[in-house]
This record gives structure tokens, C-alpha cells and sequence, in this order.
């Protein structure tokens, strides 16, 4: 029997991120990408990793309520932020009679399932997130604004037509208009205190891209892939 060599012998660095509200602490590289530490350490895998070059957008996460690429950003870079997924887009109502608590979708949520916004659901994720976030902002997009919100998004199989109305469904549900009901989506809080990170931490800061270069710019920006780093840089896989 051949014998296992273990090659991978990057340091580890202990990264502790608030993710949907939950603290979390887990060690890996710090080359580790945010997309895989959420996937592979907090087991998190309603983030989807396509292209992982920043062009397709299914890795969206929102870092303090900002889209970003999680695929272009080293999990260290997220050390002390507050990171929302797709499965952190579920809100709890209260009903003011009975004070009881009932989690339920997001009117994004509803509105995908309502406007059939989806089909096999792999680019799912990152549209939920982008437009979680464009509809904080722009609460009342227009036609042209709703497209353009959405171009940063490759979608696989379903039409732009369903995700368009889907948008429009979204910022009624928000305001409580078309029957749906008056939620409030949960808005993202303050970066936690990273002014004191450890020794590894800092080095491992320095050592990660900007924070800007993962970002969704206007929500529909085309990262260009040589900004990216190569397959054989950033495939650090457990
Ligand atoms: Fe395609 Fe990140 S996986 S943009």
C-alpha cells in the first residue's frame, strides 16, 4: 500500500467571521477563499462557486450589506465582518395580535417562486443576494433599472423576463402592496471590532487582495478575470 503523503503544509489561521447573525470560528489557510471557507468549513453551501473568477455571480454574498464575490476574497478578509448568505435571507415575522414568531422567505424570496424566477437554482443564490441588497437601495426600480440590476448575474437556464417581474414582485412585497405582507428585511449591523487582530491575522491581511476588488460594482460589474487569481493559486480545497 503506497503511503499518504501530506504536502499541504500552509499554516492555518483561526478566522472568526459573523455569518447570518452567528458567530463562527474556524481555522484554515489563509489563501482559503470566502466562497470555500463558507462551503467547506461552516458548511454553508447555499453558495454556489460557477466560474470562481468573479463573472458569473453565483458566489454573492453580502459583506456588511455590500455584494461581493466571495470567490475573490481570501476568508481572512472577512475576519470581523458581517457576512449574509442566501440562507440568512429568511426573516421572522411577529404577528402584533399573538407576538408569536413564524420564520418565512424574504419577499425576494416569494417573489422568485411567485414570478418563476428559477429553474435548476444553481445561479439562484447570488441573484438573492444581489437584489436583497439593490432593493435596499432602490426600493422602486424602474424596467431598464431592475435589467440592469441584474446583469452582473449569468444565469444558466431560466429567462431574464421572470427575474425582471421577479424584482418589480420583490419591491411591492417590501412595501406591503399586492397582497403580500409588510415585512422588514433585516438590515445588516456594524463591522465587529478588527481594530486589535492577531499577528497571523495582520500578516495574512496583508498578504489578501483588496477588499474592493471582490466587490459588485453597481451590482452589475464583469470582474475582469486577470485580476483574478489563477486556478493553481487559489484552489486551496480541505
Ligand atoms: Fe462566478 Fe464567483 S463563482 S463570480
Amino acid at each position: 500500500m503506497s503511503e499518504i503523503i501530506v504536502t499541504d503544509t500552509e499554516p492555518l489561521v483561526q478566522i472568526t467571521l459573523r455569518v447570518n447573525d452567528v458567530m463562527h470560528t474556524a481555522s484554515a489557510p489563509t489563501r482559503r477563499l470566502l466562497s470555500d471557507f463558507l462551503r467547506h468549513e461552516l458548511r454553508l453551501t447555499g453558495t454556489h462557486v460557477g466560474c470562481e473568477h468573479g463573472v458569473c455571480g453565483a458566489c454573492t454574498v453580502l459583506v456588511d450589506g455590500t455584494p461581493m464575490r466571495s470567490c475573490l476574497m481570501f476568508a481572512v478578509t472577512a475576519q470581523g465582518h458581517e457576512i449574509t448568505t442566501v440562507e440568512g435571507l429568511a426573516e421572522q415575522v411577529v404577528d402584533a395580535e399573538t407576538g408569536t414568531v413564524t420564520p418565512t422567505m424574504s419577499p425576494v424570496q416569494e417573489a422568485f417562486i411567485e414570478c418563476h424566477g428559477l429553474q435548476c437554482g444553481f445561479c439562484t443564490p447570488g441573484f438573492l443576494t444581489t437584489i436583497t441588497a439593490y432593493l435596499r437601495e432602490n426600493p422602486d426600480p424602474t424596467e431598464t433599472e431592475a435589467r440592469e440590476a441584474i446583469a452582473g448575474n449569468l444565469r444558466r437556464c431560466t429567462g431574464d423576463q421572470h427575474r425582471v417581474t421577479a424584482v418589480h414582485r420583490a419591491a411591492e412585497g417590501r412595501k406591503g402592496v399586492g397582497g403580500a405582507p409588510l415585512v422588514i428585511l433585516p438590515r445588516p449591523t456594524s463591522p465587529l471590532d478588527i481594530s486589535n487582530p492577531s499577528p497571523s491575522i495582520n500578516a495574512s491581511l496583508r498578504a489578501a487582495p483588496a477588499k474592493g476588488l471582490a466587490q459588485t460594482k453597481r451590482y452589475h460589474s464583469v470582474r475582469c478575470c486577470k485580476h483574478a487569481p489563477s486556478q493553481s493559486e487559489h484552489r486551496p480545497r480541505p
